[in-house]
C-alpha cells in the first residue's frame, strides 16, 4: 500500500490506474479508522480494481475550533489498518495541499436546494459547505467510478447524492448501513473521545431509536418524536440536541412514516454523537 501526500503524485497514480482500465473505488475519511471505515474500503476492495481512501481531516467542515483540535489524528495507525484490508493507494494530503489561503476562508458555494437547512446543517453552519467543497475536490482528482459513504451521517450521503447530480460526476455513490457495536452503539470516531461510564451511557442511544420503532406503530410522527426525546433526556449522562423524524430524500419534515428517517444528535457529556433509524 502506497501512502501519497501530494496532489501531484496522487494525479499521476490515477492516470496510471485509468491507463491499466482498472475501475476505481474511493473511501474518503477524515482517519481515526474503525470497523464502520473498514466495512465501507472491504466492500470497496471487492467491488473495484484499486481502491483509494483519503485520510483528511478536513478543517472547511469544523464550524467549531475545538473540535478541529481535538479530532483524533493518527496516520500511522490508520495506514497499517488499510493496508491490512487491502486498500491500495491512501491519499493523506496536508491542508496547504488541498486548499488555497482564499479557499480556506471563504465559505464554499453550493446550491443544497435547502438540504442543509435542517439537523446537522441547521446546528453547524457551513459545515457542509466544507463537505461539498472537499468531496467534489476528490472526485475531481481521483475521478473513480464509485464513491462509498456510511449511512450514519445520512444527511451527508443526501447532500453527495443531490452534488452528483447537480455537478454532473460521473460517479456511482453506494451507501452503506451503519455498523454497531454489539452493545448497539452506532461505530465513530468520536466514541474514542468517551470514558468507559459514558460508553454504557451512550449505548440508551440506539436502545431508545430502536424501541421508537415499535412506539411509531401505534403513535403519529409528532409523538414519537416527543417520546425519543423524553426518553433520552431522561437518561442521566444524555442531553438531545434535536430529534427529527424526515422524508429520506428529501430531509423536510414528514407526516407520516412512509420513507421516513429519524436522526438523532446527543450530547453525551461533552461529546457529540449521531445516530439514525429508518422508519420504512
Ligand atoms: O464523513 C466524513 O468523514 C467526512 O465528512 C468526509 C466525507 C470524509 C469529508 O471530509
Amino acid at each position: 500500500m502506497q501512502i501519497i501526500k501530494t496532489i501531484a503524485e496522487l494525479r499521476q497514480t490515477v492516470a496510471a490506474c485509468k491507463r491499466q482500465a482498472k475501475t476505481i473505488g474511493l473511501v474518503p475519511t477524515m482517519g481515526a479508522l474503525h470497523e464502520g471505515h473498514a466495512s465501507l474500503i472491504r466492500r470497496c476492495v471487492s467491488e473495484n480494481g484499486v481502491t483509494f481512501v483519503s485520510v483528511f481531516v478536513n478543517p472547511t467542515q469544523f464550524n467549531n475550533k475545538e473540535d478541529l483540535a481535538n479530532y483524533p489524528r493518527d496516520l500511522m495507525r490508520d495506514a497499517e489498518l488499510l493496508s491490512n484490508i487491502g486498500a491500495d493507494f491512501v491519499f493523506a494530503p496536508t491542508p496547504e495541499e488541498m486548499y488555497t489561503p482564499e479557499e480556506m476562508n471563504r465559505p464554499f458555494e453550493f446550491d443544497f436546494a435547502g438540504l442543509d437547512q435542517v439537523m446537522e446543517g441547521k446546528m453547524r453552519p457551513g459545515h457542509f459547505n466544507g463537505v461539498v467543497q472537499v468531496v467534489s475536490k476528490l472526485f475531481r482528482l481521483v475521478e473513480p467510478d464509485r464513491a462509498y459513504f456510511g449511512e450514519k451521517d445520512f444527511q451527508q450521503l443526501a447532500i453527495i447524492r443531490r452534488m452528483v447530480d447537480v455537478l454532473h460526476f460521473d460517479v456511482q455513490i453506494v451507501g452503506c448501513p451503519i455498523v454497531r457495536a454489539e452493545s448497539g452503539l452506532a461505530l465513530s470516531s468520536r466514541n474514542e473521545r468517551l470514558s468507559d461510564a459514558e460508553k454504557t451511557t451512550a449505548v440508551n442511544i440506539s436502545r431508545v431509536l430502536f424501541a421508537s420503532t415499535d412506539y411509531a406503530k401505534t403513535h403519529s410522527v409528532d409523538q414519537t418524536v416527543q417520546w425519543v426525546t423524553d426518553e433520552l433526556n431522561a437518561i442521566d449522562g444524555l442531553e438531545v440536541e434535536y430529534y427529527e423524524i424526515v422524508d429520506q430524500t428529501t430531509l423536510q419534515p414528514v407526516t407520516d412514516f412512509a420513507h421516513a428517517i429519524g436522526c438523532v444528535t446527543v450530547y453525551c457529556g461533552p461529546v457529540r454523537l449521531i445516530d439514525n433509524i429508518k422508519y420504512a
